[in-house]
């Protein structure tokens, strides 16, 4: 195993402490939760843990029926104890980016249907200013040249359709992701996130403005977890 994936690992099953017996969980999407959904299969199996999951994409589906976490629907929940998932970038607001594995809708979804959100990250996901990561930004396959238009003009950068070879990387939902090419200057996540969702065509943002409550980074120099001041986890 490389470093940056031991580092991946390391946050993923340190953010399983966050998790007891009779919580609905909401399973994020990546490949440092991925460490996560495995270790919480680990203690299912292993320690009696008694959780429910709650994916965010077909493939956290696919890994969490493979090691065991049993999943209900969202719809069958009144709401989520808690989701873990992981983060393109984050700021020191606890803002992030998020949507590199396309899956920032059914995440966004799940997140605002959870009483808390842990996000696990490596420390090269810390950022100053969010914005060197492409934002993700979900769109309707209609018309998406239009929509890829107007979000040009609005971020006055350039924006691409995610591609998958010739094609266009299709979401679980069945919509594309346009990458908009900001660099690291986006101060105002808040006001962004609005002005972006105000375009017909953009289905959802990869902007998750206050919605963290804690992140568990993994650094060379060991793993820290560090609570939002203004978030919904008290220590
Ligand atoms: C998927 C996401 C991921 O959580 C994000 O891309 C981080 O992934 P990884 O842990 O593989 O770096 O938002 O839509």
């Amino acid at each position: 195993m490389d470093s940056v994936e031991a580092l991946k690992q390391q946050a993923g099953i340190e953010a399983c402490k966050f998790v007891k017996s009779g919580m609905k969980v909401g399973l994020g999407t990546g490949s440092t939760v991925k460490h996560t959904v495995i270790e919480l299969g680990r203690r299912i199996k292993e320690e009696g843990l008694d959780i429910v999951g709650v994916p965010t994409s077909l493939a956290t589906e696919t890994l969490a029926i493979k090691v065991g976490v049993p999943l209900v629907e969202l719809a069958e929940c009144d709401s989520l104890d808690i989701v873990i998932d992981g983060a393109d970038e984050f700021d020191s607001e606890f803002n992030l980016i998020k949507g590199g594995g396309a899956a920032l809708l059914r995440e966004k979804i799940v997140a605002q249907e959870s009483q808390a959100m842990v996000v696990v990250a490596d420390e090269r996901k810390m950022v100053d200013t969010l914005g060197a990561f492409p934002l993700p930004i979900e769109i309707t396959p209609f018309s998406h040249h239009a929509t890829i238009r107007q979000l040009t003009r609005l971020l006055d950068c350039r924006v691409n359709c995610r591609m998958a070879g010739d094609n266009p990387v299709v979401t679980d939902n069945g919509n594309y992701i346009a990458d908009a090419h900001c660099g690291p200057n986006l101060s105002q996540p808040v006001e962004l996130e609005i002005e972006i969702l105000k375009i017909a065509g953009v289905v959802q943002v990869g902007l998750f403005n206050n919605m963290c409550d804690a992140v568990v980074l993994a650094r060379k120099s060991g793993v820290e977890t560090i609570i939002n001041p203004n978030g919904r986890i008290t220590n």
